[in-house]
Order: C-alpha cells, then structure tokens, then sequence
C-alpha cells in the first residue's frame, strides 16, 4: 500500500514507559473454570480497552460476579491480542491476556464488601501499591489503609463516553505524550481514543490528513492500530508532507478517518501557502476547500467505516458563524449521519478574567464547545425507509 507501508510502526517500536498496575477482569459460574484452567483472560467489546491497557508484567485478578469471590494474584503474560478464531467460547471475546500464576491461586469470598470497604470498583484499574493490597487480602496478611487515590490510578486511560456529551479535563492521559500540548489547536487524546475503540479494532487502519502534532499516532500506536497521518507542513518524521485535498493513499484502504480541520483563520499553525488555516470562516471558499478534504476522506474510507470531523464554531469581529452546522452540511452531502458529539473546551486561550469581562461587555458568549461530526460512508445497501407510527394524544 505504498506510503502506508513506510509509516506503519509496529509495536514492539511503541515506547512505553512502564509503571505496574493491577487488572480485576469479571467471570460467571459459567467462565470461571474455562478461564482460570487455561490461564487467560477473554472480554467482548465491552472491557476490550480496559483489556488492552494490561502490559507484560501487571498483576491480574479474576472476579467471579455469580460467586462473589476473587482469584488472585496472577500475572500478565505477554501483550493483550484480538483474535476473532480464538476457539473458547466460540470466539465471541475475542480480546485476549493470558496469565501466569506462581504460588497456589488464592481466593477471597464477598469480594464485594471488600471492594466497598476500599471504596474502589471491579472497573477501576489499580495501582501498583493497590494491586498489591488486593494481593495481601488474597493472602490473608495484614493490610494499610490506603486512600482512593492511592488505590486506583484513574488518569491511566480515560473513560469510555456513554453520552453525546464528552468532557475531560486533560489534553492527554497515561503516562506517554499524545501529541504535544503547546501546538496550537491540539487534539484532545481523549477524542481520539474514544473513536478508535468505538469504530475500530486492534490491527486496523486510522488516516488523519491534517494530523498537526501527530496526537492521532500516538493514541493509535498506543492501543495497537496501525496509522497513516499527513500534514502540509509536518512536525515529526512519521507525519507525511501531503495535501489533505489530495491523500496520497488508495481508494477504500482505510478503517477510520479523523479531521481536526482549522476552524477558519484564527489559528496561525505555519506559512505555508496551501494551509486552509489562512482561509476565514466567513468565506465560502473555506467550506470549499474543506469539502476537497470531505471527498479524499470519502475515496480513501473502506464501504461502512467512519469519518470523524472536530469543528468549533467561530465568533470574530462582532459576527457568530455556525461554522459547525456548515460543515455538517457539506459532510452530509457524501456520508450518513451517525451522531454529533459535544465536546467541551478546556485550558482555552480566551478562560482569562479579560476575556470573560469582555463576553459580558459586547454581549457575546466565549465559545464552551466543539462539535464532533461522526460520519459513515454507506454500504451499496439503501437505506431502510423508517416508518413512524406516531400516538395522538387528547390536548388537556
Ligand atoms: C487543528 S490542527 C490539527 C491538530 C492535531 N490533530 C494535533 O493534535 O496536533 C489542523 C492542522 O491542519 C493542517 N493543515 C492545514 N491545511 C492543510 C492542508 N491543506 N493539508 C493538510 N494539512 C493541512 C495544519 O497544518 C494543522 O496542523
């Protein structure tokens, strides 16, 4: 796949910077002995992120949540894997760890009183110092009062969002740089790894044409996709100079597309002439040449995958532009709607006293979010006309 093929980083390249945690993944009556004979872990879609944040090395727990009893104190044995042929269960968890145990495996019953009296949940990823807590329980020793904060390390990955309301209050998370936070208009990470555990799985292929501080490589690289990303002007070596109205890629080679477009011109990313950045909102030829970028993203996209665009709207010389709604538009025009997420800004230039003094002053609001478009390019299928059937109420 020509330039793919020069950017696609294997993991063993992906620098980790190691700190030990503890894992706590749930069975039933009906897993627990399949599991724990075969020394592994198997999740469906659900935990697969939490899954892959286990590293060679961590402590594993099983929780069976019919019995209420904990088994422990395992170890991650090599790194997480997809494998949809896996022939337990008939591969329906395809997310895998395996595990080795070196003493006897201990066991705890009403693991849950203990996880209340911790005030931790199964879910929470532990820390080095909570796995071993856990581990002293199973063994039967005394134990430290531990804080929460001590106990559970929350900043290790962020939440998987549930609503079409995402915030976070960090432009990265873990303890490896997604991008870089001084360049100016930087993805959250958050976003990122959000769309990727949604609409991807491990193995598959992310594009980011305008991928600015490489946010997006990092995320990908980190949870084991493989990523293509290209710039007008890149700032590291695994960027690729290109046009993003003109993707130097195949048609239908990609898994998943993001966008974090400039916004109109309020942005000085660099000098080069072809940098749609220098472009205003308030012209139409910005939604233009952003609609060039819409129909690249629509070539390169498989049948069936998602394109992911963040766009905030613009306030600038006393006039509002819903630049957001104008590109929802043109997106539309290719791809079918599949949702559109709030983000919340946070650490924006304009949170300053001045600034919030000035909103108040000339009556205008600072802007408090972005829009993330989510798109799919259709399938040759038509579809489905939906028929309402709608109730009639008497009005009071
Ligand atoms: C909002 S920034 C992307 C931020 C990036 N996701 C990150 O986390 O650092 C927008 C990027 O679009 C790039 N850009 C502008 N015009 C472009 C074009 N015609 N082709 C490719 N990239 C372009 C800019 O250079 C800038 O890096």
């Amino acid at each position: 796949m020509g330039f793919l093929s020069s950017v696609e980083v294997e993991k063993s390249e992906v620098k980790k910077h190691f700190v030990r945690h503890g894992f706590i993944f749930a069975c039933t009556d009906k897993s627990e002995e399949t599991l724990l004979s075969n020394r592994i872990i198997l999740t469906g879609k659900n935990y697969a992120n939490k899954l892959f944040a286990v590293k060679e090395g961590d402590f594993i727990f099983l929780y069976n949540l019919d019995k209420d009893v904990l088994y422990g104190t395992f170890t991650a044995k090599g790194e997480p894997g997809y494998d949809k042929g896996i022939p337990i269960f008939e591969g329906r968890y395809p997310y895998y760890i395996r595990f080795e145990t070196t003493q006897t495996i201990k066991k705890v019953e009403k693991a849950s009183s203990i996880f209340r009296s911790l005030n931790i949940s199964w879910r929470d990823i532990l820390t080095e110092k909570g796995a071993l807590l856990i581990k002293n329980i199973l063994e039967g020793r005394a134990i430290n009062r531990l804080r929460k904060e001590e106990i559970i390390d929350d900043k290790y990955i962020p939440p998987m969002m549930t609503t079409t309301l995402w915030d976070y209050p960090y432009q990265s998370y873990g303890y490896t740089r997604k991008g870089n936070n001084k360049y100016p208009g930087v993805t959250p990470a958050f976003i990122i790894y959000n769309l990727i555990w949604r609409y991807t799985e491990p193995g598959e292929i992310v594009c980011d044409p305008m991928a600015g501080s490489g946010t997006t490589i990092d995320v990908c690289l980190e949870e084991r996709r493989r990523v293509v990303a290209f710039d007008i002007v890149p700032t590291r070596k695994d960027i690729i100079q290109a046009d993003a109205r003109n993707i130097p890629l195949k048609d239908e080679t990609v898994d998943l597309v993001f966008v974090d477009s400039p916004y109109g011109d309020n942005i000085k990313y660099n000098d080069h002439p072809l940098n749609i950045g220098h472009i205003p909102a308030s012209s139409e030829e910005f939604y233009e040449e952003l609609e060039k970028v819409m129909q690249e993203c629509y070539r390169i996209l498989k049948k069936g995958k998602v394109l992911a665009w963040l766009i905030g709207d613009q306030w600038a010389k006393g006039e509002y532009i819903p630049v957001g709604f104008k590109i929802y538009e043109r997106l539309t025009k290719y791809f079918s709607p599949v949702d559109v997420v709030c983000v919340v800004r946070r650490n924006q230039a304009s949170n300053t006293p001045f600034w919030h003094s000035k909103a108040l002053q000339h009556n205008f609001y600072l802007r408090g979010f972005k829009y993330l478009i989510i798109v799919k390019k259709e399938e040759n299928v038509k579809r489905k006309e939906v028929k309402i059937r709608w109730n009639f109420y008497e009005r009071w």
